[in-house]
C-alpha cells in the first residue's frame, strides 16, 4: 500500500465515529471555524449568484452543509455544491445526511471537473492528508474560475518555540489520541493526527506554495491559541 492509500484506508476505518469524535475533541468549536471560513469567503467574493463550490477532502460533508446553509443565510444563489473525497466510507456517511450536494469519489490531485468552473474550492482539515500536495494545489487552481477563491482550513505546523505550539502539542499528543482512540477504537488514527501536523508545513510555507502555483493570498486568520488557521487565496 502507498502512503496515500494507507491514509485513505485509515479514514475508511474511522468514518462511522468521525463526526462524534470531531465534536467531542474540538468541544464543538470546529463548527464555528467552518462557519467563519464560509462567511469570510462569501463576503470576499461578494456575489449574489455562484455556479459551483467544490469541497475537496469533503469527508462526512460538514463543509458542504455549511456552504449550503450560509449561502442561503446571505441570500447567495449557489447553484451547485460538489464534495470530493477518496474515502468511500466517509462519503457514505455524507450521503446519508440529506445535504444539498453531490458527493463524488476522487482525489485532490485529480478533481472531476472541467477547467475554470468553480467559484470556490475549499479544503478543511484535508490538505495535510494530500501526499501529492503540489499537484493538489495545481488542481485547485485549474478548476477555479479566474478571481475564484480557495479556502483552506488547517492545523498548520507552528514555530516550535511558541507557547501556542506547546499548548496545542500537549492536547494533540497527550489528550486527543486517548479520547479519539476510545471513541473510534482506532488509536493509530488519532496518533496520526499530531504526527501529520508535525510533518506538515508552516503558514509561511503554505503561502509560498500557493503563490508559486498562481494564487494571491487574500486573508489568513488564526483561531484561539493558533489551533486552526484559515487561509483564503484568489486565483489570479
Ligand atoms: C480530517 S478529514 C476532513 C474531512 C472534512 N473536510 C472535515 O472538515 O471534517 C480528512 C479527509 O481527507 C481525505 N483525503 C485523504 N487523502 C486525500 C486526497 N489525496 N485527496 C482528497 N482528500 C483526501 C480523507 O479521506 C478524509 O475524508
Amino acid at each position: 500500500m502507498t502512503k496515500q492509500e494507507k491514509i485513505v484506508s485509515m479514514f475508511d476505518e474511522i468514518a462511522k465515529t468521525y463526526d462524534v469524535a470531531n465534536r467531542v475533541l474540538s468541544f464543538g468549536v470546529d463548527r464555528s471555524w467552518r462557519r467563519d471560513a464560509c462567511e469570510n469567503a462569501l463576503d470576499i467574493l461578494s456575489q449574489k449568484e455562484l455556479d459551483l463550490v467544490i469541497d475537496v477532502a469533503c469527508g462526512t460533508g460538514d463543509m458542504c452543509q455549511y456552504w449550503s446553509k450560509i449561502s442561503k443565510e446571505k441570500g447567495v444563489d449557489l447553484k451547485k455544491i460538489v464534495g470530493v473525497d477518496p474515502s468511500k466510507n466517509m462519503l457514505e456517511v455524507a450521503q446519508k445526511k440529506g445535504i444539498e450536494a453531490d458527493f463524488i469519489l476522487g482525489e485532490a490531485k485529480d478533481i472531476p471537473s472541467k477547467d475554470a468552473k468553480a467559484d470556490i474550492v475549499s479544503i478543511s482539515y484535508g490538505l495535510r492528508n494530500v501526499v501529492d500536495r503540489e499537484n493538489g494545489l495545481r488542481e485547485f487552481h485549474r478548476v477555479l474560475k479566474r478571481g475564484g477563491v480557495l479556502v483552506i482550513l488547517e492545523f498548520m505546523k507552528l514555530p516550535t518555540d511558541s507557547i501556542a505550539a506547546h499548548l496545542r502539542d500537549f492536547y494533540m499528543k497527550r489528550v486527543l489520541p486517548i479520547i479519539g482512540g476510545i471513541l473510534s477504537k482506532n488509536y493509530n488514527a488519532y496518533n496520526y493526527l499530531p504526527n501529520s501536523i508535525d510533518n506538515f508545513i508552516t503558514l509561511d510555507e503554505l503561502k509560498d506554495e500557493l503563490q508559486s502555483v498562481g494564487f494571491e493570498i487574500i486573508k489568513t486568520k488564526d483561531s484561539i491559541f493558533d489551533i486552526s488557521t484559515l487561509t483564503i487565496a484568489r486565483k489570479l
